[in-house]
């Protein structure tokens, strides 16, 4: 390869890419709705165990990978253990990533439609079960939820061709920080509700009697989706990385603005739920029956939800982008494909089974596998079962079969701060920690052992 590779420009544009992909609809939608399912505290906590104690080592292991190669997931292996079959990891990536893509392009695109019915003030309906009947027919009806999908991709497609400074960086630096400070606001607003004590409660009592190895495995999966872990999409953002970034400091930054905001996100929905009578396990649909009706019970309720559907969709398009680039730098790096022409082929894939995913709430909803329809099935193959065995393989590698002088060199680049100690914490988890305990969970979890 003669051509230079893309880098990311400045330390903040490092900050807000990775943090863009980490945080999107799996904090904001994903986080409250498995939350509730599973009982809420107990599952907090197992998903903080998670992300702290494993993720941040794994997230490390995907930048030094990604990093050190400056190559895309399939390359990156073939470069660091040629003809041994740790690539495999690459192969699942892509097709989890498409899976992903796939049905998280549906749920951006009920963000569009509720752009769309904010600014009609959703047809004037105000009580909480109308908005609740609303989103129902949406969600089941046949060509609405494919349409935005569709329309979702197609922006999808727009930023990614522009390549990675100009699109990717650009729009993440303006709309992470502006995401916060809405969310802080809605916050302080569910806080106040009559409720809130029990919502807080929920979310942050453990109740271990609720506690099964599903919910382990729930958190487990919640914990790696929100993290963007398993799949080498790190690996393909940290190829972009310049030599001086922090790889350490940038994991720990990047889990820490990911918990917050799916913690907000938390202590905004469970309030309401119940304050609004709600079931706390209702599922997919939760965040979206929530949303509008606590919005209308805000003073300027229109502009607030116009303003926050619009962040929500901006959060989505950061993290489907980092989802896009593993199959585009694969593509334009092993084949020598334009970058346009990458990025068609992935997006016209997923607008096929985006759509399929968009009609299993509808008229498909009684294709089936194992009771879980096309959409949950996207979900929990990817999430529960392709992530954590990525993931899995990846600490292995690195922990394992890696010159651990790469490990060193990559960790402890000038400046960063990092001791020997802090590498050896992160080896030890890579060698020991982090494949017993996905191992365990996954065995348990899946109802294995
Ligand atoms: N982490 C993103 C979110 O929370 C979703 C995401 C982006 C992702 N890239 C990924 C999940 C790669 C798994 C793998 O919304």
């Amino acid at each position: 390869m003669t051509q230079q590779r893309a880098q990311f420009a400045t330390r903040l544009g490092v900050i807000a890419t990775t943090v863009g992909s980490a945080v999107g609809l799996g904090n904001i939608w994903r986080f409250p709705f498995e939350a509730g399912v599973h009982g809420g505290g107990a599952f907090l906590l197992i998903d903080l165990f998670f992300i702290f104690i494993i993720g941040v080592p794994v997230v490390c292991a995907e930048f030094i990978i990604g990093r050190h190669t400056g190559l895309n997931v399939r390359g990156a292996f073939r470069k660091l253990a040629p003809g041994r079959p740790w690539g495999i990891v690459g192969y699942l990536g892509l097709l989890a990533s498409i899976l992903i893509l796939s049905f998280y392009s549906v749920v951006a695109g009920w963000t569009l439609e509720y752009i769309w019915q904010s600014l009609n003030s959703f047809g004037g309906v105000t009580s909480v079960e109308g908005l609740h009947g609303q989103f129902d027919s949406f969600a089941t009806s046949d060509w609405r939820p494919a349409m935005w999908t569709i329309v979702f991709l197609a922006i999808n497609y727009l930023i990614l061709a522009r390549g990675v400074q100009k699109g990717i960086e650009k729009m993440s630096n303006i709309m992470m920080p502006l995401l916060f400070v809405i969310l802080v606001v809605f916050c302080i607003n569910s806080l106040r509700m009559p409720a809130a004590a029990e919502g807080l409660t929920f979310l942050f009592k453990p109740d271990f009697s609720q506690v099964t190895p599903s919910v382990m495995l729930g958190a487990m999966g919640q914990a790696f989706f929100s993290l963007s872990l398993g799949l080498g999409c790190l690996i393909t953002y940290s190829s972009y990385f310049k030599k001086e970034t922090p790889l350490l400091r940038t994991a720990g930054i990047m889990a820490w603005l990911d918990t917050m905001v799916a913690i907000l996100a938390g202590v905004i929905i469970f309030p309401a739920v119940f304050t609004f009578g709600m079931e706390p396990a209702a599922g997919p649909k939760l965040v979206f029956e929530i949303l509008p009706s606590i919005f209308m019970h805000m003073p300027g309720s229109m502009m607030w939800s116009v303003l926050f559907f619009i962040l929500l969709f901006l959060a989505s398009l950061s993290s489907t982008i980092s989802m896009s680039e593993i199959t585009i730098a694969y593509m334009t790096d092993e084949y020598g494909f334009s970058r346009r022409r990458a990025t068609a082929y992935n997006i016209g894939v997923a607008m096929l089974l985006g759509s399929v995913c968009a009609l299993s709430f509808g008229s498909l909803s009684g294709w089936t596998v194992c009771g879980l329809t096309v959409f949950n099935l996207f979900d929990y193959v990817s999430s529960n079962i392709i992530l954590p065995v990525g993931g899995m393989i990846i600490s292995i590698f690195v922990g394992w079969v890696l010159d651990r002088t790469v490990v060193t060199s990559e960790l402890m680049t000038p400046g960063s701060g990092v001791k020997p100690w802090m590498v050896k914490a992160v080896v030890i988890c890579l060698r020991y920690i982090a494949p017993t305990c996905i191992g365990l969970v996954f065995v348990c979890g899946l109802g294995l052992w």
